[in-house]
């Protein structure tokens, strides 16, 4: 029997500049692409926000035996910032991941000029739809109050933070509070973009405490959660290097 080697995985970045959750998009050409290289493994990762991180793709590629590894970044308008983060991410990766690290190539952007017309060609040669005013509305009783939440959590996924521990400490946090039974109401998790300290990542930042900690990783949070968010006692040894506070006027 002919086994196919799938040893060459195509990891394609969610673009942001297609709305706030591109995903489905990135999905619905990637089963195209699975049809037409069936001897490749597609799968998505997101630089920074929510989701499986670019990293993280990449370490289950080398789990899976990848021996070729083509990364991709969807963004379909150029983003010079995004690009630069884009590469320092999985040069990142490739540093950390030492002599073992499969051929790991970056695919041309799809918003060089000459590609990014053919997209808008397409777009506009294919079929349309009507705008409707049927679509759901703005607002919903449900969304009429902020939440009684004592604390706000705000979780870094920004890129850098994405790359280093931000994916398995939101997962570890969200499972620790559902574990204790804590809801919106008791905690407000938001998962932010770059928070500003990188370097310390992954950042997590509790208010109305102010507290801000440096590389909060899965392994501390469920120290995290039980003597801060639920006892009230924040764990100042974790606290990230910080300038001094700016006195704003009244
Ligand atoms: S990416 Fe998290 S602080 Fe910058």
């Amino acid at each position: 029997m002919n086994t196919i080697q799938r040893n060459r995985w195509v990891i394609v970045t969610a673009p942001t500049d297609r709305g706030a959750d591109p995903r489905d998009q990135v999905l619905g050409a990637l089963r195209v692409l699975r049809d037409r290289h069936p001897d490749t493994v597609f799968v998505t990762a997101v630089l920074g926000g929510s989701g499986t991180s670019v990293t993280t793709a990449l370490d289950e590629a080398v789990a899976a035996g990848a021996a070729e590894v083509v990364v991709v970044s969807a963004q379909t308008v150029l983003d010079r910032k995004m690009d630069a983060w884009f590469r320092r991410v999985i040069g990142h990766w490739l540093r950390e991941r030492g002599p073992d690290a499969p051929d790991v190539r970056l695919a041309g952007p799809l918003s060089d000029t000459d590609t990014y017309v053919d997209l808008l060609d397409a777009a506009i040669s294919g079929p349309t739809a009507p705008a409707r005013t049927t679509t759901a509305p703005l607002t919903s009783p449900a969304w009429d109050e902020v939440p009684g939440f004592a604390r706000h959590v705000l979780v870094c996924r920004g890129p850098r933070c994405s790359a280093r521990g931000g994916p398995e400490a939101a997962q570890a946090l969200d499972s620790a509070l559902e574990a204790r039974g804590l809801g919106d109401d008791d905690v407000l998790v938001t998962q932010t973009g770059c928070l500003f300290p990188c370097s310390q990542a992954p950042v997590v930042a509790v208010y109305p405490d102010n507290s801000w900690y440096a590389e909060l990783c899965a392994d501390r949070v469920e120290r995290f959660v039980d003597e801060h968010l639920v006892e009230g006692r924040p764990i100042t040894e974790w606290s990230g290097a910080r300038r001094s506070s700016v006195t704003l006027e009244a």
